[in-house]
C-alpha cells in the first residue's frame, strides 16, 4: 500500500503543476459520463495512469475519464478507482479542486475498499488517506515536495454545516423540507460545487453534512460510487461520520458498472440519521 500511497504524491506534485501553469479551457471529447473533459481531466489522468503503471501491486485502474477498466498488471493485488480531476470547471475561477482515490481488492463494491484517499488543490496541497491501521491522517505538501503529517481527522456527533448539491427546482419535495429544516436549526451554508474541498472543509470543521440527492431530472444523482461517493464514504466512516445513499449504507452498495451514480449523503452521524428518518418516510 505504501508504494500506492508515494504514486498518488508524485501524481499530486505534477497535477498541481499542471493546475497553476496549463490551459483550463475544454477538450473535444466527452467521458463516459456525457461531461465535456477539460484539458487539465485528460492531463491529470494521463499523470496517474503513469504513476501507477510503475507500481507492480497495483491490478488495474477504473476511471472517471476512462470508458473502460484498463489492466496494468494481471498479478497485483490492488483496483483503484479514482476521479483524476474532481470539480475541474472550477479551475478557471481559481476554486480549489481535488483527486479521489479508492483502493480496492477484488472488485469496485463498497465493501472492497481497502484505503481510500483525496487530494484538495487549494491555497495548500493537502493528502487525506484513510485506512483501517490508522484511521483518517491528514499531510500537507511543504516547498520542499515532501507531504508532512499534521493531524488525525475525526468527526463531532453534530456539526454546524450544511453544504446542499443537486438542482434545487429538480428537488423531491421531502429532500427541500428536510433541507430547509436543517437551515432552521442554525447551519450554515457551505457549498463551492467541489465535492473535495466541500467534503474537506466538513472533516476539518467537525461536522454537518453534504448531500447530492436523486432529483426529477437525475434519479440516481450525479455523483459516481466507484471514483467519488465509495472513497469519501469509507473516509467519513473512519472519521466517525456516517455515509447513506437515504436507505443503505453506502459501502453496502455494488455498482453494476463502473461508472454507476448513486445519490449520497455524507456527515456526521447526527446528520445521517436525519437523513435517514427523512428518507425513510419518503
Ligand atoms: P467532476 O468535476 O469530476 O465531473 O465532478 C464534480 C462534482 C462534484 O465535485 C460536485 O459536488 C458536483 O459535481 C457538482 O455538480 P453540479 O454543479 O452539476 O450540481
Ligand atoms: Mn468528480
Ligand atoms: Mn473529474
Amino acid at each position: 500500500m505504501k508504494e500506492i500511497y508515494e504514486a498518488i504524491e508524485r501524481s499530486a506534485i505534477r497535477i498541481r503543476h499542471a493546475i497553476e501553469n496549463d490551459d483550463t479551457g475544454y477538450s473535444d471529447n466527452a467521458n463516459k459520463t456525457g461531461d465535456i473533459q477539460l484539458k487539465l481531466d485528460i492531463k491529470s489522468d494521463l499523470i496517474i495512469e503513469e504513476e501507477f503503471a510503475k507500481v507492480n501491486t497495483v491490478k488495474e485502474l477504473a476511471s472517471e475519464e476512462k470508458d473502460n477498466v484498463e489492466v496494468l498488471n494481471p498479478d497485483g493485488r490492488y483496483l483503484i478507482g479514482y476521479d483524476p480531476l474532481d470539480g475541474s470547471s472550477l479551475a478557471d475561477v481559481n476554486l480549489s479542486v481535488g483527486s479521489i482515490f479508492g483502493i480496492y481488492e477484488d472488485d469496485y463494491s463498497g465493501n472492497s475498499l481497502k484505503s481510500a484517499v483525496y487530494v484538495v488543490y487549494g491555497p495548500r496541497v493537502e493528502m487525506v488517506i484513510a485506512s483501517e491501521e490508522n484511521g483518517v491522517e491528514m499531510f500537507r505538501l511543504d516547498s520542499n515536495n515532501k507531504f508532512n503529517f499534521i493531524q488525525k481527522l475525526q468527526l463531532n456527533e453534530r456539526g454546524k454545516l450544511n453544504a446542499p448539491g443537486g438542482t434545487q427546482k429538480n428537488w423531491e419535495p421531502h429532500h427541500k423540507e428536510m433541507i430547509d429544516d436543517i437551515f432552521k436549526d442554525g447551519y450554515r451554508l457551505r457549498y463551492s460545487g467541489g465535492m473535495v474541498p466541500d467534503l474537506h472543509q466538513i472533516l476539518i470543521k467537525g461536522g454537518g453534512l453534504f448531500s447530492y440527492p436523486g432529483t426529477s431530472d437525475v434519479p440516481k444523482g450525479k455523483l459516481r460510487m466507484t471514483f467519488e461517493v465509495f472513497p469519501f464514504a469509507f473516509v467519513f466512516e473512519k472519521a466517525g461520520g456516517a455515509a447513506t445513499d437515504g436507505c443503505h449504507r453506502v459501502l453496502d452498495l455494488t455498482p453494476a458498472h463502473i461508472h454507476d451514480t448513486t445519490p449520497c449523503f455524507f456527515g456526521s452521524k447526527n446528520e445521517v440519521d436525519r437523513v435517514k428518518v427523512c428518507y425513510e418516510r419518503n
